[in-house]
């Protein structure tokens, strides 16, 4: 009895010290490249890295960093040729393989593959941005701020010191660039950028390779899904950024990747540069609490009901099946991603963690006098702070997933912006703008779909937010059908016909649009002016936070959290436990495609294609099998997020292993609270991407492009 009651005490303070104890080395950290040389490279090289500094990022010479580019701003890609190839995900070019199937030519389905240049297909606003250099403009960007300004003041000195400094760092180039904070605000960055215009798809494996899994495997390791596209960028005769032309002539980057087909082991050193979307490592215990608790639970409970609405209307019918592959993809994608960080959260008992930073954070302020000052208030503020935003913070997020996921009112308000309070008759260019954004919404607008999605998110809207957020826009899911039948925006036919006449008056008192302005006044009121201010404040606390943890702090490296801006992060090939008992190898081969084949989904997500098959049947591997089998997917434990897609995996000799293209379910709390034992990045192994062009596809031509490392 005394026997357990002791070891039970034991055990309870070694819970406790356990979360308070200094962490181990992990592999967390999305590094700013300008800073590797300072900041990390001593510990990358004790872990593998066998390049220097300057390999890595150099503003003089060509480095890894010029042969990585933010893909269309969303996601990641990498040049892998003298001739402007590019390599990003099968799910980044989603939406360009989309548009340009149709049901006959369904190139989803079946694949894509240019057999020479001129079959290359163009893509209208797609983008590959080049990083030139990164520079820490702080004191400039600071310069007139003050110690008493509030934050609304703070930010006009802000933003107005930008421009200048901006046009001194660019004028006379082409380049361009942005300004971004980091640390809250606490520090500023500059990306002078230099952007492609003319990106053409060049190839893309079918989907049933490059979904291989669907949304059954999606965001889950053992992986088999070869996610990868091929795309050109195109540049004017003189190498520099050009609008399309046909006359336009393959870029010839200042550096491309050499492909590895030495293979991976597990414990390799890797690494990935890519354009991570957004995290939040440094939220307190009262942000991560209505995050795990509120928010996360009603929007994933939300996406369940549109998604199975979705699935019903599109195994009815082909059309409209490609009509919303990439909306599906893309809703269920964070519907998923979403269920596992909350897992994640609870597994790792995020709350109490951030609380036990907390209390020793609330120790060290109060052992001194001038701190207590200085830093007595933040947490009684933040709770403050957490609280008001917490009477309204559902209704925002409802805003855009229960308003804004209904499409004709996405829709209106994408005609707002453009109609506006316009008396009278309607201008020319208005009409223009009109006419473009319709071609695009009704192309993949099935009405009788977003009815139902309607209905579904009214009823949702009507039954969790708080009854004074809904008196003034007077519609409920009941009156779903007098609404589609009415609204001229629910029809093509008649839009265009209204487009016709140029009233701005008659779409201004349109069911839908008149809608979607009610609500949007009532957010303004009753909403928007208090997250607007909560955020502020949550800034300022979370800057303040900041700083103060790295006075606590001082051996500890900070990183800035991920804000769409090129980072670095390391580690190495690595497997893991997702669950006691279960061990999980960090690669997987081709038998696990034939594996999983026999198992039936309700989705159909393991169907093989006959050529794979017949490959498989043969062993006919080329040069990419490893011991007879052909590699497919790999695990590491890079800290990656979303926008990291496309991302190229790089061995410790700068050449390429793979392209990253997820993360595992049992990681995806990663953006808010990284757990090195659990959170791994997923990768297609480049072997197989290699193997699916030059053998599965017969493109050969392309590999020979490429620079490859025996
Ligand atoms: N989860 C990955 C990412 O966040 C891949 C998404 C696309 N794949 C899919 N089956 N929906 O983007
Ligand atoms: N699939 C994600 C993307 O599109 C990467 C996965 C993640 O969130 O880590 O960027």
């Amino acid at each position: 009895m005394r026997k357990t009651f002791l070891s039970l005490l034991v055990a309870s303070f070694v819970a406790i010290s356990a979360l308070r104890a200094t962490p181990e080395p992990t592999d967390e950290g999305m590094w700013l490249l300008s800073l590797i040389g300072s900041m990390n490279y001593q510990e990358m090289k004790a872990k593998g890295l066998k390049l220097t500094p300057e390999q890595i990022y150099s503003i003089n010479k060509a480095s890894l960093k010029d042969a990585v580019v933010s893909f269309g701003g969303f996601c990641t890609g990498e040049m892998i040729s003298g001739e402007g190839l590019l390599l990003t995900n099968h799910h980044c070019g989603y939406g360009q393989i989309q548009s340009h199937s149709t049901v006959e030519k369904d190139y989803l389905t079946n694949g894509f593959w240019a057999m020479n240049k001129e079959q290359e297909l163009p893509n209208q606003g797609l983008t590959a941005t080049f990083i030139i250099r990164v520079e820490d403009v702080t004191t400039k960007v600071l310069q007139g701020v003050t110690g008493n300004m509030t934050e609304d003041e703070r930010k006009k000195v802000v933003e107005g010191n930008m421009p200048a400094i901006i046009k001194t760092a660019t004028e006379g180039t082409h380049y361009g660039g942005i300004i971004r904070p980091m640390f809250y605000g606490g520090e500023y960055y500059m990306f002078i950028t230099e952007t492609y215009k003319d990106v053409r798809l060049v190839g893309t494996p079918p989907e049933n390779i490059g979904k291989f899994g669907g949304d059954t495997d999606n965001w889950m390791w053992p992986r088999h899904t070869g996610d990868f596209s091929v795309f050109r960028v195109y540049a004017g005769k003189d190498n520099k950024p050009a609008d399309y032309s046909k006359d336009n002539v393959p870029l010839k980057p200042r550096h491309f990747f050499p492909i590895s087909l030495k293979g991976v082991k597990k414990d390799d050193f890797t690494m990935i540069m890519g354009f991570p979307g957004r995290t939040q490592e440094y939220l307190t215990s009262y942000a991560v609490n209505l995050l795990q608790n509120e928010i996360n639970p009603k929007r994933v409970g939300l996406r369940a009901l549109r998604l199975r609405k979705m699935q019903e209307f599109m195994q009815a019918s082909p059309t409209v099946r490609l009509q919303y592959a990439a909306k599906y993809a893309s809703i269920a994608n964070y519907w998923k991603k979403w269920d596992g960080e909350n897992r994640g959260l609870k597994r790792a008992n995020t709350i109490n963690k951030k609380k036990a930073i907390e209390a020793d954070f609330a120790e060290w302020v109060n052992k001194n006098d001038e701190r207590k000052q200085k830093y007595g208030y933040l947490l009684p503020s933040f709770v403050k702070t957490y609280e008001d935003l917490g009477k309204v913070d559902l209704a925002r997020e409802y805003f855009n997933e229960a308003i804004l996921a209904i499409e004709l009112l996405d829709f209106a308000y994408d005609v707002s912006d453009i109609v506006g309070k316009t008396e009278g008759k309607l201008s020319e260019e208005q009409v223009g703008k009109l006419r473009n954004l319709a071609k695009g919404f009704y192309k993949d607008f099935h009405a009788p779909l977003d009815k139902e999605i309607f209905k579904i998110c009214m009823k949702s809207y009507n039954e969790d937010i708080a009854s004074d957020l809904q008196s003034d826009f007077a519609i409920s899911y009941r009156g779903a059908d007098a609404l589609y039948e009415r609204s001229i925006l629910a029809s093509q036919e008649k839009f265009e016909k209204w487009l016709e006449t140029k009233e701005a008056k008659s779409i201004q008192s349109d069911m839908a649009f008149s809608t979607l302005q009610a609500i949007v006044d009532m957010y303004q009121t009753k909403v928007w002016s208090i997250t607007r201010k909560c955020n502020a404040q949550i800034d300022l606390l979370q800057r303040t936070y900041i700083n103060a943890l790295r006075e606590m702090q001082p051996k500890r490296k900070f990183y800035p959290d991920a804000n769409s801006t090129l980072r670095l992060t390391f580690g190495k090939i690595d497997d893991y436990f997702p669950a006691d008992g279960v061990y999980y190898n960090p690669m997987t081969t081709l038998d696990g495609v034939f594996e999983k084949e026999k198992i039936t989904t309700e989705y159909n997500d393991y169907i093989v294609p006959e050529r794979l098959r017949e490959l498989y049947l043969k062993k006919d591997y080329g040069d990419y099998a490893e011991n007879g089998k052909m590699p497919v997917c790999f695990t590491a434990s890079n800290h990656t997020t979303g926008g990291n897609s496309g991302s190229p995996i790089i061995n410790a000799q700068g050449e390429l292993i793979g392209i990253n293209f997820d993360r595992n379910w049992e990681g995806t709390m990663s953006d808010i609270s990284y757990d090195a034992t659990r959170v791994r990045n997923i990768g297609v192994d480049i072997r197989y991407v290699l193997f699916i062009i030059d053998k599965f596809a017969g493109a050969s031509h392309l590999v020979k492009e490429m620079q490859l490392v025996k």
